[in-house]
């Protein structure tokens, strides 16, 4: 399937985005694992989401669905069951990672696959720290899924992250919560911080400090209520045109302000954009609403790699951005966009080139100067939702039709986003 789009003169309105991916996937796994019913409104209805809940509920969790809003029926800390077939993450990284780390340490044995682009992500990332405490695991030549997790006890460890990884973080906390004594993260832990927003929230006790995370085994959480934000990563794409459409203003409302998410916005308002920010929620999630234009146009800038993890969905989106501000942009530390959904340096070089920009890519990043005239092409989504939405974004602003192969992947994250992009795009 192709999607065609043609540029717009104006990005005008009031949005909202659906909830945040990461924030939902938590709140579904978390209360898999409390006791009582966690109620969770505002949660993300997308592909990767469902993967979780269809994984979960083949481990005999039950779901409730009301319009916006899902109860999770909670097992309990022990209350999982066998699944009676091979559980299927889809496109996942989430899914995929954080199960691992829960499954583990259970007192039986699972096996976790996925679609084409989840069998070639590095899974050993999670594997191997999940073996050093006990965890059997085989993983197809050692790296990837299908992965068969057989269940058994663990202990604790005191581990370094080797990247900055908020699923393995993840994982490891969820074998914590099974692993006898206390296991401590440290190292890499400067990633999305939802799993340690939200444990507290279900009454886990996690001790925090600058250069380490520690959870005791065996604390039990209990079922609360979870109000999931817009997710930023989605709001990033609205942004990005706000910004490139001259003469648009845009108002997204109820939007993750969590500080670990938001190294998009910090880096649109150096390049000259013009932020206004109001936040409304503190805890466990901040969240608020973002005004957003930019009267002066853009200019270039660097991204440091301790901005990288910050932002780290939305360096492709970045690229499309960059090619329109004023003077050079240049991106390192960004070598985990080679395993993601897809490697998404050669995806966002290969389209920008499709559409007449020169960039040059490095192992880790990128260098383009700007501006340079974006023109209408045929893009390949290459099966990855923020490639479709990003260059989606660079039409906008294209001279000429744009061709978007494949875009049904935004299926992951957003589905209602072209439909979005209709209502507010003003030609
Ligand atoms: C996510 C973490 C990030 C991010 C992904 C969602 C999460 O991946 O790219 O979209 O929910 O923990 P890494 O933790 O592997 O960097």
């Amino acid at each position: 399937m192709t999607l065609a789009l043609d540029p717009v003169q104006q990005i005008q309105g009031t949005i909202e985005v659906p909830g945040d991916k990461s924030v939902s996937h938590r709140s579904l796994v978390f209360g898999a694992i409390a006791e009582g019913v966690t109620e969770v409104s505002g949660i993300l209805n997308s592909a990767d989401v469902r993967s979780t809940e269809t994984c979960l509920s083949a481990l005999g969790v039950s779901f409730i669905r009301r319009e916006d809003k899902v109860l999770v029926h909670g097992r309990g800390l022990h209350g999982l069951q066998v699944a009676s077939h091979v559980l299927d993450c889809g496109n996942s990284g989430t899914t995929t990672r954080i199960l691992m780390g829960l499954l583990a340490g259970q007192a039986f044995d699972t096996v976790l696959t996925g679609d084409e682009s989840i069998q070639r992500r590095p899974m050993k990332r999670a594997a191997e720290p999940l073996r050093e405490m006990g965890a059997r695991m085989d993983l197809i030549r050692g790296e990837f899924a299908p992965i068969t997790i057989h269940g058994s006890r663990l202990r604790s460890i005191d581990y370094s992250l080797k990247v900055a990884s908020a699923q393995v973080k993840t994982a490891l906390l969820m074998a914590g919560l099974y692993a006898e004594g206390t296991t401590t993260i440290r190292g890499q832990i400067a990633s999305r911080d939802h799993t340690e927003r939200m444990l507290p929230h279900f009454g886990v006790k996690l001790e925090m400090a600058d250069d380490a995370i520690r959870i005791r085994s065996g604390q039990r959480l209990s079922a609360c209520p979870i109000r999931v934000p817009g997710d930023p990563s989605s709001a990033a794409f609205w942004m990005g045109a706000a910004c490139l459409v001259r003469g648009s203003t845009l108002e997204i409302r109820n939007v993750s302000l969590n500080p670990t998410r938001i190294g998009l916005m910090k880096v649109l308002a150096r390049m000259g954009a013009s932020i206004d920010v109001e936040q409304t929620e503190t805890s466990p999630e901040p969240s608020g609403h973002i005004r957003i234009s930019a009267p002066h146009g853009l200019r270039g800038t660097e991204v440091l790699p301790s901005e990288v993890p910050s932002m780290v969905d939305e360096i492709p989106l970045l690229a499309v951005i960059a090619s329109q501000a004023e003077g050079e942009t240049i991106v390192h530390g960004a070598e985990e966009l080679r395993v993601k959904e897809s490697d998404r340096i050669v995806a966002t070089v290969t389209n920008l080139r499709a559409m007449g920009i020169e960039i040059e890519s490095f192992q880790d990043g990128y260098r383009l100067r700007g501006p340079q005239r974006l023109v209408g092409a045929k893009i390949d989504s290459f099966l990855d939702h923020r490639i479709a939405m990003s260059f989606a974004i660079a039409s906008l602003v294209a001279r000429g039709r744009t061709e978007i192969l494949r875009p049904d992947c935004v299926d992951i994250s957003y589905p209602e986003f072209f439909q979005v992009l209709q209502r507010i795009g003003h030609a």
